[in-house]
């Protein structure tokens, strides 16, 4: 329940003194009868419109980009323009965030959630919540490499877990990959394969949990999804949806 002054301004109609007039104006209807009470509760399950349109009154939402490189996973930056750039101003009204960070040169699959209990709790390490990328790195990977990512490597302040490494394509070149983590920590794939001796060239997310990179989003876009597709990562981290 939610006053209706406070919703339509979550929703973005305008400040909560702007909605207020608007809605004094007689152009909000609830449940099909004209509401002039800023005050007045809503519930989820009514019906309201603006001029006669549906208004969508989900304040609860969660998204998959396949995030662009070039754009800095932030909530705002005084200086570089970041991915909420992308997003509707809906999702922006009503506090959808980043979960977590992929780099400014990374591609792929990033999460948003105006949920951000469940957010915190996918990041936590003991969630242990999978992360598939692809990698294409500089030189030749073999099975040493492979050793190495499995066995876990010293980094200069920690010890990472055990992750998997699928060699795609190997050239003397370069090398195409899909790495495993269950952890996320800062540069974490451009880090590991540095200690192998390998610079990462190109870096996309494809899964997140259970989550796939939805092929038909091309770089910049997004979508919401699906209420089984939130309630499953929530079950992976073990959080009651
Ligand atoms: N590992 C990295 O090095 N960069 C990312 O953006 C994500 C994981």
């Amino acid at each position: 329940m939610m006053r209706l002054d406070r919703l339509l301004a979550k929703l973005g109609l305008g400040t909560r003194s702007e909605v207020k007039a608007l809605i004094r104006s007689a152009r909000i209807t609830v449940n099909g009868l004209v509401c002039t009470d800023p005050g007045q509760h809503i519930r989820e399950d009514d019906t309201l419109r603006f001029n006669g349109q549906p208004l969508d009154i989900r304040t609860q939402h969660h998204l998959m980009m396949n995030k662009p490189k070039g754009l800095l996973t932030a909530a705002r930056d005084s200086r570089q323009e970041t991915v909420m750039s992308l997003l509707s101003p809906i999702y922006i009204s009503c506090d959808c965030m980043p979960v977590g960070r992929l780099d400014k040169d990374t591609e792929g699959l990033l999460l948003f959630t105006t949920d951000g209990k469940a957010a915190h709790h996918l990041l936590s390490p003991k969630s242990m919540v999978k992360k598939i990328y692809e990698a294409k790195v500089s030189g030749k990977l073999d099975s040493d490499t492979v050793k190495r990512f499995e066995e876990g490597i010293s980094l200069s302040d920690f010890q990472t877990l055990p992750a998997k490494l699928s060699i795609q394509e190997s050239r003397e070149d370069a090398s195409l990959a899909l790495v495993t983590l269950y952890e996320g920590k800062h540069h974490q794939v451009k880090r590991m394969f540095g200690a192998c001796g390998h610079e990462v060239l190109h870096l996309r997310r494809m899964q997140f949990g259970s989550l796939k990179l939805d092929a038909l989003l091309s770089p910049g876009q997004y979508r919401e999804l699906s209420d089984i597709e939130w309630s499953s990562l929530l079950k992976e981290s073990s959080i009651e949806a």
